[in-house]
């Protein structure tokens, strides 16, 4: 029996998260925006676990796109802080509960210390078998997009790659993401109906969910919701509706490659 098309059992394999809204949370409370972080970063975990339950196989989170650092130089500060503060916190419960930390992004301009957090939470957790999150940091789709060209071009100039031998399936194998399936569903907290740079290239077909509802109150509810959305959408890849249900009788189709 060849294996179900993601989401053909109504569980995308893989959901990317921009979790937006934790300064104007904080705001409405009259707290400083870091607060709102605070209780954005409480909320991931309980969004990993019912991730994991659900029988979601990646969950890519959005925590600091390369655009965040025109951000007050305090607020960038803090957030650094912050995710130190995290990732040590949680590493060794991520790792007891099976889940595969991975950070992607440009890490270089980070401090020491953080760059060290990120380092050994990926160790501790590299072989774990279950939940694999992954944490885009200092993270945009053009930097994504950009680097794997570099490689490309390296490769080119090197005389191991023939340009003409170029297709998306290659280029696809050097994103950040090159050993992940695309994202079946994106979300996106806090009222904004935007990709923010993003993951560009990984949402070609990607079913997309947008909430008004700010980060930190994201609960599970919200997440199930999401989840319920995404089941009653039909994949069409291109197709047409009979095609599918003639073809198959499922409501799913294939993803590109
Ligand atoms: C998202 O929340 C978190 C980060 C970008 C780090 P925001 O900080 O963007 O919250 P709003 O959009 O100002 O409410
Ligand atoms: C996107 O949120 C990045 C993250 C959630 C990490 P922003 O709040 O920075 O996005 P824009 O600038 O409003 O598009
Ligand atoms: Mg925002």
């Amino acid at each position: 029996m060849t294996a179900l098309p993601p989401g053909a059992d109504g569980v995308p394999r893989h959901v990317a998260i921009i979790m937006d809204g934790n300064g104007r949370w904080a705001k409405q409370r009259n707290l400083p925006r870091i607060a709102g972080h605070r209780a954005g970063v409480e909320n991931v975990r309980a969004l990993v676990r019912r991730s994991a339950e659900a029988g979601v196989e990646v969950l890519t989170l959005f925590a600091f796109s390369s655009e965040n650092w025109r951000r007050p130089p305090l607020e960038v500060r803090l957030l650094m802080d912050l995710f130190v503060m995290a990732l040590d916190q949680e590493a060794q419960k991520l790792h007891e509960n099976g889940v595969q930390l991975r950070v992607i992004g440009d890490r270089s301009p980070f401090p020491r210390k953080l760059q060290d957090s990120i380092a050994a939470a990926e160790a501790l957790t590299r072989h774990n078998q279950g939940l694999r999150l992954v944490i885009a940091a200092n993270y945009g789709g053009h930097w994504d997009i950009t680097q794997a060209a570099r490689q490309l071009a390296e490769a080119v100039k090197a005389g191991t790659l023939e340009p003409a031998h170029i297709t998306p399936q290659l280029l696809a194998g050097f994103l950040s993401t090159a050993d992940l399936p695309d994202p079946d569903l994106f979300i996106r907290s806090g009222g904004e109906q935007r990709i923010s740079n993003f993951l560009l290239w990984q949402l070609a077909y990607t079913e997309f969910y947008f909430t008004d509802c700010l980060w930190p109150d994201f609960d599970q509810d919200e997440y199930d919701r999401a989840l319920a959305s995404f089941r009653g959408r039909q994949r069409r890849f291109g197709m047409i509706g009979e095609q599918l249900e003639a073809a198959h009788g499922r409501e799913t189709a294939a993803p590109i490659d």
